[in-house]
């Protein structure tokens, strides 16, 4: 079946082969009717549909309508900053998220998806880009002429098992990427966005994504079939069978789905690349267990040479003949970290961070996510960087050492004497507690790293409207940086978190008691809900108290495995 020959399905806009107007009989992969149904109605009904938009938002009630409907399921793809004006041919597109951000920056997409009722969503999220076509097909069954710049497999090349029906049945990996190829222009490039069956989340304790089953790709996936991921070499060894000379792979963090960090392939040592991960990674949808802790692990394995090979998940950049030189920022990026924030804000305030070497020494880059929509730009901020580990890998150490106590209380007295005297204006409030400026409220150990000339404020983006206790900048520190990133480590020592925060800060304040404290947490509530925090999004660390937000229940657990028919 040549696309060219599909004709337009007058219901939906979505393009179906000859013939099969009422499109095929539903294709095998769903999240389950109900749930699919709910992300169509929701993309229908909604007033925004564009990528990152939080509008989608409202209509989240679970983790299948997270994954199709949330802000930030662009950011791997985009931290590549590939040239706009490409034809992208995407094989599997699900419910469209990021067919959406295709083509919005790029000259022409064609996106394939095998199931009537997500080729519809897809199609309803691209409504008004006339450069997005959407194909209802099980692509297996679909010939390409050599007609696009770059295909994509985003989450597809893993389901090659189950879902690849042509070609080389015995590998079926194999026969999809010589489809892919065979849809590429010379100098063409696949992108696939896959897991790393040797993810360092797997090793913590995390299940593997597909099965749901802890261990289960670092075991080899002995229980299934069905779904197959790769290590960092496996997968580059498949792609370069496929006949793919130039390979280029890029690391993501927590995933390649809603990556919050991106490593290039340089990966060099001494730049503390362990700073730009967050941790534990959430696991949306499945619950996990924490076998070693994440952030201690990330710094060992970076220091040791081997982040690259612990990644979560990567995107593998397959080039064809004379694809370095036409895609040259995939494969020379001028960069070699990215942060992309925009979970939980607005859109105003979405921010790539760009760590990248110029002029012999690194700097940092903040600048405002490019939604392609003009005008909304700020200056990109420019900063030197800082060498050194941040002050909340020594929090995490204080917490899992010998005398956790006394090592916490150390780092917080150095903490809250920096406080002091970087933010104080020498005025108290109706409590006798030190007022600070309120550019403070953004100095927390997860901000600050241990420079060779002393502590050095990395990321201090929010400031509060008025000065602010410093009772509240120790709370907020106890809960963000000693709790909440080790909240599996320090329930098994710690029974009452808020009976230990307010010893600990009544070590420093002996009139702190729980009703100061309760106005403290009442605070944070209310600056997370200020600084547009999403409620509904799921959150790292369960001892993150819990704001209006939704429970993510384990039932889904089952949702997924039931998916691939993995059960
Ligand atoms: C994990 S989802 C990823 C969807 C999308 N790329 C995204 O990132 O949201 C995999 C998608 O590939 C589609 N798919 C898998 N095999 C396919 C095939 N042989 N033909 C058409 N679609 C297929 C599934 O229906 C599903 O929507």
């Amino acid at each position: 079946m040549r696309l060219s020959e599909f004709e337009i399905h007058a219901e939906t806009g979505v393009l179906v082969p000859p013939g099969s107007q009422q499109g095929k009989p539903a294709f095998g992969y769903s999240d389950g009717v109900d749930e699919e149904t709910r992300v169509l109605n929701a993309v229908t009904a909604a007033p925004d549909v564009r990528d990152n938009t939080s509008a989608l938002l409202a209509y989240v009630t679970d983790w299948p309508s997270y994954y199709h409907l949330a802000p930030g399921r662009s950011n791997a793809i985009r931290a590549l900053g590939l040239p706009r004006d490409i034809r992208v041919l995407e094989l599997g597109a699900g419910c469209g998220a990021l067919a959406r951000h295709l083509g919005e920056n790029h000259t022409e997409v064609h996106s394939v998806e095998g199931s009537a009722r997500r080729a519809a969503t897809c199609r309803a999220r691209c409504r008004d880009l006339s450069n997005v076509a959407v194909f209802q097909a099980d692509f297996s069954e679909i010939e390409c002429g050599p007609d696009y710049d770059v295909v994509v497999l985003n989450g597809v090349l893993e389901y090659a098992p189950s879902f690849f029906k042509s070609g080389d049945r015995s590998n079926p990996v194999g026969a999809l990427l010589a489809l892919a190829k065979s849809a590429l222009r010379p100098g063409g490039i696949v992108l696939i966005a896959i897991e790393n069956k040797l993810g360092l989340k797997y090793w913590c304790g995390a299940p593997e994504d597909h099965t749901a089953t802890v261990y289960e790709g670092i075991h080899g996936y002995p229980a299934t079939t069905k779904v197959t991921t790769f290590s960092r070499r496996e997968v580059q060894e498949v792609v370069r069978a496929a006949g793919f000379p130039d390979v280029s792979v890029f690391h993501c963090f927590p995933d390649y789905k809603f990556a919050s960090t991106v490593l290039s392939d340089a990966l060099p040592p001494s730049t503390y690349l362990h700073n730009w991960l967050d941790f534990p990674a959430e696991c949306p949808g499945l619950s996990r267990e924490y076998a070693v802790h994440e952030g201690l692990a990330a710094k060992s394995v970076y220091d040791a040479g081997l982040l690259g090979d612990f990644a979560n998940s990567f995107v593998v950049v397959a080039g064809t003949e004379g694809a370095a030189t036409k895609f040259e920022t995939v494969f020379r990026p001028a960069w070699i970290a990215r942060r992309l924030s925009v979970r939980g804000r607005d859109a105003s305030h979405h921010r790539v961070t760009t760590l990248a070497p110029r002029q012999g020494r690194l700097e940092v880059t903040k600048a405002a996510v490019d939604y392609g929509r003009g005008g909304e730009l700020a200056a990109p901020v420019v900063e030197p960087w800082t060498p050194g580990d941040l002050l909340l890998i020594e929090m995490s150490r204080a917490m899992l050492g010998a005398n956790p106590d006394e090592a916490v209380h150390a780092l917080l007295a150095e903490f809250h004497q920096d406080l002091l005297s970087r933010f104080a204006t020498e005025t108290r409030d109706a409590g006798g507690y030190p007022l600070l400026r309120g550019r403070c409220i953004d100095f927390l150990l997860r901000n600050i790293i241990r420079g060779p000339e002393g502590l050095v404020a990395i990321d201090l983006e929010w400031e509060a409207p008025a000065p602010v206790a410093v009772d509240f900048m120790l709370f907020r520190s106890l809960w963000n940086d000693a709790i909440a990133p080790n909240h599996a480590w320090a329930s098994r020592r710690i029974a009452d978190f808020d009976l230990y925060i307010v010893r600990a800060i009544q070590r420093f304040y002996p009139a702190y008691g729980f009703s100061r404290h309760a106005q403290n947490k009442a605070q944070e509530e209310s600056f997370l809900a200020r600084v547009g925090l999403d409620p509904t999004a799921p959150r790292r660390g369960e001892a993150a108290f819990v704001m209006a937000g939704k429970a993510w229940g384990r039932t889904l657990t089952r949702r997924i495995r039931d998916k691939a028919g993995l059960s």
